[in-house]
């Protein structure tokens, strides 16, 4: 077999090769997607996102390979090429030089394009897991389960009547039927009346001291449940932020920058306490406050 012919040989074969990993490689982002967004329930999901993901990369890697090894040219080259003149010979082999190279612009541009779609399909497949970042801030974090009429219970479920708490008082509620609901989570004090001012906007907020304030720390998320009687404050135990309990809980010390959103009470025919509505800003930390997602339906 002539090198030429060999040449000719070991370039299709490499053709062939890269072109199958490129594939695999398309393949394997696909199978990550689909792994990511239906597997989750099943026992394999982490073995079949890392193996779907390493088939992915690793096809891609070795297409390339080949591609850059097997099929570029390895220049500089020179060759001698005299004016064919009119001899036929001359002509014919200039002109299968000629075919040749349309071939390798025709190879060239399908790996090309494989190499684009398996890169493509891989990346935008590895978008997928932002998913897992957490839930998202916008727009289901602006709403909690309270609303107006809900009642306030215990952790263990028990409703909260108005005689409940001694003056200087602290109990963790949630609103019925939600018992364990991270962001809903609520601190109620009851502060002496004859100290306590309500903000402007907020006068018919409170009910015989009580007042009731989120459990989701502003600043990172952490629940804020230590309270200062001498101070009226309340304390974040991760990183010690306070908030003064008389004035709407706004932070006077640590990293927390935003109060903590209040919740507006009332009492029910039955004397129990109950919000008037959700919390007035969304819940936990300053990213979650867009704009947008101010929403006042307290009535
Ligand atoms: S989470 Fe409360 S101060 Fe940092």
């Amino acid at each position: 077999m002539s090198a030429e012919s060999k040449d000719g040989r070991d370039q299709r074969v490499a053709t062939v090769a890269a072109t199958i990993a490129f594939v695999v490689g398309i393949g394997g982002g696909i199978a990550f997607a689909i792994v990511y967004s239906v597997g989750a329930e099943t026992g394999w999901y982490t073995q079949a996102l890392g193996g779907s993901l390493a088939v992915a990369t690793a096809a891609i890697g070795i297409g390339s390979v080949i591609w850059a090894h097997k099929l570029m040219p390895h220049g500089p080259e020179e060759e001698e090429r005299p004016f064919p003149g009119g001899n036929p010979d001359e002509r014919a082999k200039m002109l299968a030089t000629y075919d040749d190279s349309l071939e390798e612009i025709g190879r060239r541009r399908l790996l090309g394009r494989l190499l684009f779609a398996a890169v493509g399909v891989t990346g935008l497949a590895s978008l997928f897991p932002i998913r897992s970042l957490g839930p998202s801030p916008f727009p289901e974090r602006a709403r909690t389960a309270w609303n107006r009429g809900v009642r306030l219970v215990t952790e263990e479920g028990h409703p909260v009547p108005v005689d409940e708490l001694d003056v200087n008082g602290i109990l963790t509620v949630f609103p019925e039927g939600h018992i364990h609901d991270a962001d809903a989570q609520t601190v109620l004090l009851r502060v002496p009346s004859d100290i306590f001012e309500p903000l402007d906007g907020r006068e018919d907020w409170s009910v015989d001291g009580y007042v009731a304030y989120s459990k989701v720390c502003t600043h990172n998320g952490c629940p804020v449940g230590l309270y200062q009687v001498e101070t009226q404050q309340l304390f974040c135990p991760c990183h010690q932020s306070a908030f003064d309990v008389l004035q709407g809980a706004k932070p006077t010390f640590g990293p927390a920058t935003r109060p903590l959103p209040q919740l507006p009470l009332a009492v029910d025919g039955q004397g129990y306490l109950i919000a008037r509505g959700d919390y007035d800003v969304p819940v936990g930390p300053g990213f979650w406050t867009w704009p947008s997602a101010a929403r006042q339906e307290t009535g």
